[in-house]
This record gives C-alpha cells, structure tokens and sequence, in this order.
C-alpha cells in the first residue's frame, strides 16, 4: 500500500485500555494514525512503540475533547500533517461516579462536555474533510449501559451518544459518512478500576461475568476488531447501528454491584 492509498484514522482517547488497542488494529490494517489524548506523553509513547509498515505514519497529538478551541486546533494539525481524515473514533471519555442522590453538577457537566459534546463538535470540524472527500466512517464508542441502566450521567453520555450516532447518520450519509456506535461490557481500565481496590472491582467484575451469556469480561481486542470490521469496506452498506460487544450482557438486567 503507498502512502496515498492509505486512509487515515483519528482515534481519541488513544493512550487509555481500549484505544490502545483499536490504535494498534487500524495500524495493522494499513490507515495511517493520528492518536489524540488528554495525556500527550501517553500517546506519545504509543505511536513510538506501535509497529508501523514502511510509509505508514502514527502521530500523537494533544487534546482536551472537553475544549472547543482544543477540538478546532487538534483537527487543523491533523489536516495540515496527513491531508485527509477518513475515520473517527470517538473513543474518549470521562467518568465522576455518583448516584441520583448525590451526583455534582460541575461533574455532570464535565462529562457531558467530554463525553457528549467533544464527539459532536470533532465530527463537526472534521465534517468538511468527508464532504470534500465523500467518504467517511464514524465509530462512537458508548457502553452496554445505554441500554442497561447505571450512574445517571454516564448513562445519560453513552445514551445521548447512541442519540447523536443515529442523528450524524441521517445528517452525514449525503457525504456518504457511516455512523455507528460499539457497546462494550466491563473490563479492568483506568476508567474502571480509578477509585476501586482490587477486591473490589473483582466483586463487580464477577457480577458482571454472571450477567453476561457468554460468560467472561469484554477484551480490548473484541472492541478493537469491531472497530477494524466497521471502518473497513465490508461495513460500507451500515449505518446508525449500535454494536454491543459484551456477549449478550446487554439482555441482563443492571444488577446492584
Ligand atoms: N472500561 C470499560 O469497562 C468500558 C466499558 C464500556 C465502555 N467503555 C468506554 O470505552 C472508552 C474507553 O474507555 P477505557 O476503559 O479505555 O478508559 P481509559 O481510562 O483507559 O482511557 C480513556 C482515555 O481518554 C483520555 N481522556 C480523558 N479525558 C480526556 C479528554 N478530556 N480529552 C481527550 N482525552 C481524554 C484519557 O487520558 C485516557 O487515555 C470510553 O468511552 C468508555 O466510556 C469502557
């Protein structure tokens, strides 16, 4: 593959569990990288260790997705280094735990901003890349809590962001854009294990094992491999989907862990 046949990925939130690995699988299908995350040195040394193929490029950008100029300035440095921007992977996201009881509004809006409005604004500034090229591929990741139920604002993220995958479906497909959105189920991450001892997150994981049909954790690499499958040409007819890759956990109730 020459390196003007190759397609460009963005991914955020590619130095945390899951973007490493849908980092490394869109690599190794041969796109060209651009990882953006909070945490520059993070996605720094990503892209230095990920293996890239002669004339593929990875670089690593900062960006707060919670920061509307942030957003704006990272998508213009993407453009200026690759040319072209051709999937999206919103993957980026923030979690304050809190119930209804006692949640904080300063954190209920810091994950809407992060969480909801990051994705919308950075498919907004990326939207004149896909009408000029007319292809594009977004894949917003969410949670099987959407459907499931859990902490108020993280569900009402995920589920506003499966609202905003079918709302970009219908407002992008004139530049032939796909949207689609991949639930995963639990597994150990910074994300999930912040504020928890081992003990602990064992006790919710196992609940989670017994919820799920198939009977074991979500891998990063079920994510990642879903979203190789929906950035590739075999997805192209797909659009407004929700993939839940949690095996079958999205058919249980939310128990309390
Ligand atoms: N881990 C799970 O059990 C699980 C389950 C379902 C869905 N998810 C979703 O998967 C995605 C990735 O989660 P993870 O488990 O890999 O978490 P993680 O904490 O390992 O990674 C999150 C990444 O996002 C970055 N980030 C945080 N704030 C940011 C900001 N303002 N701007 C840009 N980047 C920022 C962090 O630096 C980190 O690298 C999230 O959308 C999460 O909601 C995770």
């Amino acid at each position: 593959m020459t390196s003007e046949t190759r397609r460009v990925a963005l991914v955020t939130g590619a130095a945390g569990e899951l973007g490493r690995a849908i980092c490394a699988r869109l690599l190794e299908d041969g796109l060209h990288l651009a990882a953006l995350d909070i945490d520059l040195g993070a996605a720094q040394a990503l892209v230095e260790r990920l293996p890239k193929a002669p004339g593929q490029r990875a670089i690593a950008l900062r960006a707060d997705l919670g920061d509307a100029a942030s957003i704006h300035l990272v998508v213009q440095q993407v453009g200026q280094s690759f040319g072209r921007i051709d999937v999206v992977v919103n993957n980026a996201a923030v979690n304050h735990r809190g119930s209804l009881y006692d949640f904080d509004p300063a954190q209920w809006d810091h994950m809407m901003a992060v969480n909801l409005r990051g994705p919308a604004l950075l498919c907004q500034q990326v939207a004149p890349y896909w009408q000029r090229q007319a292809s594009g591929r977004v894949i917003n990741i969410v949670s099987r809590c959407w459907v499931a139920g859990g902490p108020p604002a993280y569900v009402a993220c995920k589920a506003g962001l499966v609202g905003l995958t079918r709302s970009m479906a219908r407002e992008l497909a004139e530049h032939n854009v796909t949207v689609n959105a991949i639930a995963p189920g639990l597994l150990p991450s910074a994300f999930t294990l912040d504020g928890r001892d081992a003990e602990s997150f064992e006790r919710i994981a196992q609940g989670s094992i017994r919820d799920t049909p198939l009977q074991r954790l979500t891998t990063a690499e079920d994510v990642a491999g879903t979203t190789s499958f929906l950035a590739s040409r075999d997805a192209a007819f797909i659009t407004a989907e929700v993939i839940h890759v949690c095996g079958g956990s999205q058919l249980a109730p939310f128990g309390k862990r």
